[in-house]
């Protein structure tokens, strides 16, 4: 029963993404690590990312030996900018990471061209794109690989989750083959853990609980009394006990449960970036041209403010869902970014965005009386 849920999961998931091949995972950072492995990324290879993401994404670039190279973003989709990523290509540059920001596609023709004539292989990091569809193809279906991540705040939730995709039969059996050897199965205690936590959620977080459910997770967290998202080891760049962990039967059956409501999400996410719009375009705030040929399925809706210290320091005493992402080039606002090769000033646009840029719900929780209210507290902030 145990390893039917996960292999039904992975089955549904890779029919829904019209891909041959999905492997269920603990977390998006280890499908995003497997995915490496099997294509024999290693010791001083060079994998080029946005220097606009979360240090979870470079942690398996730094536990395969290899080196992040940080591409800047452009300030509207958030998305590496193509016109600098050939100059980053050396030699060594095995993978071109295509991290779909907030949900808005990369810039995919531009990216495939690029990689197509250097023979570089693209990996799309999915994780806060579920749906989005760039000239009409889903994101995922792009690249040689693609990774997808269920932690509590993305598309859908598995507690924590991941799963990596392809339609490339070979780097599947690699994939594959990699698992059989190496993957270690979650403890019953901490799936058992994790399910609980999932029970909790259902019934407690609302765009209005948010803010003060997720500070009392994080001090559980802390104090090793739930299971975080991250724990403090995966701060640094060395591999920690028991990282490559597959998928457990209760999350794979939430998974299946989402799938079931995943065409609605998607919907949902739609109109409520519409309302999004609307509101700002009536409050006189400059929405964001994206291009016609790109359709977003927003995890969340990021937009830029005069202060985004106050906005973030103010938010939970008026009871608004306020996101940070992000704080920083390798999020969170701690992150050593020397120890990950980042140096202050290789992306400057990234930086200007982490100053500016939070983000408001789009969830299935989320609704108009939410949009409203979240729209009119940025709006006291302020546009920058
Ligand atoms: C852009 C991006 N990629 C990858 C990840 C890793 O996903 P997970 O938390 O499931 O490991 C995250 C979040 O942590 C993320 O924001």
């Amino acid at each position: 029963m145990a390893v039917s849920a996960v292999i039904e999961f992975q089955k549904r998931f890779a029919e829904w993404l019209g891909v041959g091949w999905g492997f269920a995972f603990w977390k998006g950072r280890v499908a995003m690590y497997a995915i490496l492995k099997a294509m024999g990324i290693g010791d001083g290879d060079e994998v080029l990312l946005p220097g606009y993401t979360c240090v979870m994404d470079v942690n398996p670039v730094k536990y395969l030996g290899a080196r992040p190279v940080y591409v800047d973003i452009e300030p509207v989709t958030y998305n590496t900018d193509p016109a600098l990523l050939e100059e980053k290509l050396t030699p060594r540059t095995k993978v071109i990471i295509a991290q779909h920001t907030y949900g808005l596609p990369c810039e995919m023709d531009a990216i495939m061209d690029i990689a197509g004539r250097h023979g570089i292989p693209v990996v799309e990091d999915c994780c806060l794109a579920m749906g989005s569809r760039y000239k009409g193809r889903l994101c995922g279906t792009f690249g040689l690989a693609a990774y997808w991540s269920f932690q509590w705040s993305k598309p859908f939730t598995t507690g924590i989750g991941g799963m990596a995709t392809t339609d490339d039969g070979e780097l599947a059996g690699k994939i594959d083959a990699l698992c059989r050897a190496e993957l270690q199965r979650p403890s019953a205690a901490a799936a058992a853990m994790l399910g609980l936590q999932r029970a909790t959620y259902r019934a407690l977080i609302y765009p209005r609980t948010t803010a003060t459910a997720t500070a009392a997770f994080r001090w559980l967290t802390r104090k090793g009394l739930v299971i975080g998202s991250s724990a403090t080891c995966e701060f640094q760049p060395t591999m920690p006990e028991g990282f490559f962990l597959g998928m457990s039967a209760g999350q794979a059956r939430a998974g299946l449960r989402q799938m079931r409501l995943l065409e609605a999400n998607i919907a949902h996410r739609r109109r409520m970036r519409s309302i999004y719009d609307e509101l700002l375009r009536q409050a006189g705030w400059d929405v964001p041209e994206i291009p016609d040929y790109m359709d977003p399925v927003l995890v969340r809706y990021p937009l830029r403010v005069a202060d985004k210290g106050r906005a973030v320091a103010e938010a939970p005493g008026r009871f608004v869902e306020l996101g940070t992402w992000f704080e920083s080039p390798l999020h969170p606002a701690e992150t050593p970014l020397e120890l990950y090769d980042y140096h202050p000033g290789t992306c400057p646009v990234a930086e200007e965005a982490c100053r500016q840029v939070v983000n408001l719900p789009t969830h299935p929780r989320a609704d108009e009386a939410t949009a409203r209210r979240s729209v009119e507290f940025v709006k006291g902030i302020g546009k920058p």
